[in-house]
């Protein structure tokens, strides 16, 4: 199966029935074809949960079926909340539960890949929260277990699928900045303190906040050859709530190059340990945060790339900085389930791939390993790109 388009309904909901039944797998487990929605169980009822759920309450191409949180009391007033009938205290009486056809993960981030492949194992598409494993070779099995099993998995972020990427991706295409260089994007606050595992092994700043921009980066020019980085643990320990001081191990400040493609350099700087003047209010943010040199040109991105307010251009020709795009329109970063809710059921393309998702986690692999070594590391994965044609 070709993992960058999506599947046909009918041709997934045949194939799907017909493999169940070889297999001997329930009914249940593939979707019907008199279904007009996809039925979801959203897993991990956290601080994310409360952005997800609105949007996916709201999403036409969703029935919430179930949720669940091994804090059985978070199940609970989330299933109150948002009207969901059936809670579950772990993944194995989710999955023996009401049935259901996309699991939407929420958990920590080192649970993922654990989850994500339980899931993809019994056959459910799954949309999750980032890192969509732990490394690239669990999340590229991960992957390979999907495409066996006939079934889709993305990651977020969704970023790819904002008016300010597509119009940054078109404005590269076209060539208006010249000669590409170089390209700088930044994110930090001062870190979440309401739950451990973010400064734990597997937890950091790069896959938590570093991916945003990583996955910006390497959509604009290009998947990445190699890398060269430093990480550092800035606070060595933290408060969390409910829980009190606890070790950090997991980096909190991290800068790497990134090598593309003929010769351009971009740089990501990205941690745990920032005091930032706007807080952490995507609205306030009015700075670039992206920031592309050309021969010719220059592009930057007003605001964050997950609450992106428009693009900056200036060139050798019109050198008084234009803003394009200032309205995001419907694009909100806790979208990506619902969209991909949605290219499940009527088959429309998501620009979000789970080998784009892959590359970036390879790249915060060889940060790590860059930081060990002292050396430049050099990438095997890629993606389909341009993402935005
Ligand atoms: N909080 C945010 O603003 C935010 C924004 C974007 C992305 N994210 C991402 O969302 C994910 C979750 O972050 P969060 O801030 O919501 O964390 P959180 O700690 O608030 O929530 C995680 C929830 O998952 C539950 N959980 C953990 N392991 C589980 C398991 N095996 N089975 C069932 N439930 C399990 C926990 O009990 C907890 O309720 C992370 O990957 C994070 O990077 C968070």
């Amino acid at each position: 199966m070709d993992h960058s388009k999506p599947i046909d309904r009918r041709g997934f909901l045949e194939a799907g029935a017909a493999v169940g039944t070889a297999l001997g797998l329930a009914a249940d487990v593939a979707l019907s074809a008199e279904q007009t929605t996809v039925r979801v169980g959203v897993i991990g009822c956290g601080s994310v949960s409360r952005a997800y759920l609105p949007h996916l309450a709201q999403c036409p191409y969703v029935k919430l079926v179930s949720v669940c949180d091994i804090i059985p009391e978070r199940a609970k007033q989330q299933a109150e909340e948002y009207k969901v009938p059936n809670q579950y205290p772990n993944i194995d009486a989710m999955l023996a539960g009401a049935p259901f056809d996309l699991l939407v993960n929420l958990t920590d981030m080192q649970e993922h890949e654990r989850l994500n492949m339980q899931a993809i194992e019994a056959r459910k598409h799954v949309w999750s929260e980032k890192p969509i494993a732990n490394s690239l070779d669990a999340g590229q099995k991960i992957l390979a277990t999907a495409i066996e099993k006939g079934v889709h998995i993305w990651a977020a972020p969704a970023m790819v699928a904002s008016p300010q990427f597509a119009f940054m991706a078109k404005t590269l295409a076209e060539g208006t900045l010249g000669r590409l260089a170089a390209a700088h994007a930044d994110y930090g606050h001062g870190g979440p303190n309401w739950s451990k595992f973010f400064y734990e092994e597997g937890g950091g700043s790069l896959p938590d906040l570093a991916v945003y921009n990583l996955t910006t980066l390497t959509g604009l020019l290009g998947p990445a050859k190699s890398v060269v980085a430093m990480t550092s643990v800035i606070t060595p320990t933290r408060d969390i709530r409910d829980i009190g001081e606890i070790h950090v191990v997991a980096e909190d400040n991290a800068m790497l190059l990134m090598e593309h493609a003929a010769g351009v350099i971009s740089h990501v700087q990205s941690g745990f340990s920032y005091f930032n003047p706007r807080g952490h209010d995507g609205e306030k943010e009015q700075r670039h945060t992206i920031r592309i040199n050309g021969h010719s040109g220059y592009m930057g991105l007003v605001g964050y790339d997950w609450d992106p307010h428009g693009v900056d251009v200036a060139t050798r020709e019109a050198p008084a900085q234009k803003r394009f795009v200032p309205d995001k329109g419907a694009f909100l970063w806790e979208m990506g389930a619902s969209l991909a809710a949605e290219s499940l059921a009527t088959n429309k393309p998501l620009l979000i791939t789970p080998e784009h998702a892959l590359h970036v986690l390879e790249v915060i692999q060889a940060t790590r390993e860059s930081q060990a070594t002292g050396r430049r590391v050099p990438l095997t994965s890629t993606f389909k790109w341009p993402i935005v044609s």
